[in-house]
């Protein structure tokens, strides 16, 4: 039997518990259960192992996620603490917000000899293309990593917007999403072709 799909809509005024009491209303005790959950824009606290547990999900239940990138990373660490299997969380991220402003920057990239400068209303990934690099991209949310470059140098700090690289990759700073990750301000060199 296909698994129900419900929606389950939580903010700080709407505790998971309550919402989830009307989700089981609506799924008639069926499982597993499908939930989509938005914690809201201050949700990221919500989402500790407090929560999976809370969400009281069978073993191999799964998660549909979308809301802000803080809250997608909290949950996936709190998925992960959990021992459950990656490919059961499913997660979309809610817009492109990050934990900066947008600021303009520029990049020079390794052995082309340009100069790309990013606005602060445009992404490094467009500001590439409009250069004339050639840029493998796809989902354009920070999920499949296509666009991913690499930065080379010290002292350069990211704004990572995408929910592909670890938490310990992110802390490393050295690889970035150029479809929604972007450096908080200055100049950093790229590579855009370091996996081949
Ligand atoms: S295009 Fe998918 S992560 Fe950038």
């Amino acid at each position: 039997m296909p698994a129900p799909k419900a929606s389950l809509q939580t903010s700080g005024n709407n505790p998971v518990s309550s919402s989830r009491a009307n989700l089981e209303a609506m799924v008639n005790g069926a499982g597993p259960y499908v939930f989509a959950l938005d914690t809201g824009a201050s949700g990221v606290g919500r989402a500790d192992a407090s929560l999976v547990e809370e969400l009281a999900l069978p073993p191999d239940g799964e998660c549909y996620l979308c809301g802000p990138i803080g809250m997608l990373e909290a949950a996936k660490a709190a998925w992960a603490e959990s021992g459950r299997p990656v490919s059961r969380l499913r997660y979309e991220v809610f817009g492109d917000s990050g934990l900066f402003a947008e600021k303009p920057f520029s990049v020079e990239v390794l052995n082309r000899g340009t100069r790309v400068a990013v606005r602060s209303d445009q992404s490094l990934l467009d500001a590439l293309i409009g250069a004339g690099v050639e840029m493998i991209h796809d989902c354009r949310r920070g999920e499949c990593g296509l666009c991913a470059v690499q930065v080379l140098g010290e002292g350069v700090e990211i704004d990572h917007r995408d929910v592909f690289f670890s938490a310990e990759e992110k802390a490393a700073g050295h690889k970035m999403c150029a479809c929604v990750s972007r450096l908080t301000e200055g100049h950093a060199v790229i590579d855009v072709g370091y996996r081949n």
